[in-house]
């Protein structure tokens, strides 16, 4: 079925939506039509409208009742999620929500509970899980020659990101963001960590803020420890190397083998089983196995690999009337997490997860 799509949110990660809906629609992908972009600041809205060619809109809620819209993406910063995210399931309109999905856990509940009622179609945008490195990696970590997994190391850290191609300043500003670098960040560690690992049985952390903006920590450290019997460890910064690329670094130990990435998305892995040697599997072999698990034509999917596939395959499952994923309640599972850890963090010891 044909699904009619407006875009809610012209800034920074509007930018790489809009450009993957556009590749869908130029292409012939998939059954969508790409109808309204929207923004408050209604030179953003016109100039994504000259580029996709659909309509410029400054209020978001006209694009949510239009009954010319099937689906929504929300692409606001994060305070605004929760009052778009209802307004769209009150009208029966499929969703498209950024992660973190709200400021809190209980506004990340009514959000889930009000999708649930009002069954429509909700994915996030906790786009690593379609990153073509963590999905091969998990693919390997299937090994069951590898023995029991032991630990992840995870270290995440990206500049401050309220200059250089962030542009705006938000993310300092507590009612806005909610927190800091773990929950509007290394949601996605968290994501990938449960991916990886499991359900988490019980966490501890510690938080610190170095740059000074109120409620809005730069530095977590933090353990976890899984319902497998695994631990983790992670650690999220936001320091000031401007210059420096977001980055991740995640190393898994198993008992009889071991992985390591430098990358989050696309790259090698790194890995030594047995008493085997060290070895090395090619970004392009990776890139190569990726799409081959996904059944995608590798002449025709290449140019998407970079983030574009998350849009594919949301708006795919949209109109092929399946469920998105990942979805509200993948979200639900790692802000619970999130929560737990600020927990420990003010309580001064471990957290359990019920
Ligand atoms: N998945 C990811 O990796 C990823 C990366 C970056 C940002 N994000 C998330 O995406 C969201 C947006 O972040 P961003 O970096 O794009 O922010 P941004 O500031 O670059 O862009 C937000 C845009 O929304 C507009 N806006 C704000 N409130 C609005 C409203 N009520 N109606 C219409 N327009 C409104 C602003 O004018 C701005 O153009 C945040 O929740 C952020 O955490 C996710």
């Amino acid at each position: 079925m044909t699904v009619r799509v407006g875009l809610i949110g012209c800034g920074f990660i509007g930018r790489f939506h809009s450009a993957a809906i556009r590749a869908v629609v130029s292409r012939q992908l998939l059954d969508v039509e790409y109808v309204a972009v929207c923004d408050e600041n209604a030179d953003r809205a016109r100039s994504f409208a000259r580029i996709t060619g659909a309509e410029a809109i400054t209020d978001a809620a006209e694009v949510i009742d239009s009954p010319d819209i099937d689906a929504v993406y929300i692409c606001v910063p994060t305070a605004d999620h929760k009052e778009l995210v209802l307004r769209a399931a009150d009208r029966g309109k499929h969703i498209f929500c950024e992660k973190p999905l709200a400021t809190n856990l209980g506004d990340v509940e009514e959000m889930v509970a009000a999708v649930d009622a009002a069954n429509v179609r909700a994915a996030v945008g906790l786009v690593l899980r379609h990153s073509p490195i963590l999905t091969v990696l998990h693919e390997l970590m299937q090994d069951a020659t590898l023995g029991r997994l032991m630990t992840v190391v995870f270290r995440d850290d990206q500049f401050f990101p309220i200059t250089g191609q962030y542009a705006s300043d938000w993310r300092k500003d507590v009612a806005v963001a909610g927190a800091g670098t773990l929950l509007e960040h290394s949601i996605h560690d968290i994501d990938v960590l449960h991916w990886l690992a499991g359900p988490v049985r019980s966490v501890s952390g510690t938080t610190r803020n170095f740059a000074g903006h109120e409620g809005i920590e730069d530095l977590v450290v933090a353990s976890l420890d899984f319902e497998s019997g695994a631990q983790a460890s992670l650690t999220s910064i936001w320091h000031s190397v401007i210059g420096r690329p977001s980055t991740r670094l995640i190393e898994v130990f198993f008992e009889k083998g071991l992985f390591h990435l430098d990358h989050d998305y696309l790259g090698p892995i790194h890995l030594q089983k047995h008493a085997l040697s060290a070895e090395t599997i090619p970004e392009e072999e990776v890139q190569r196995r990726y799409l081959q698990m996904l059944g995608l034509d590798a002449a025709e999917f290449e140019g998407m690999l970079r983030y574009s596939l998350e849009d594919y395959l949301f708006l795919k499952a949209l109109t092929e009337d399946r469920a998105p994923f990942p979805d509200f309640h993948t979200a639900l599972e790692a802000h619970r997490v999130v929560d737990a850890i600020y927990r420990s963090g003010e309580a001064g010891g471990p957290v359990v997860l019920l």
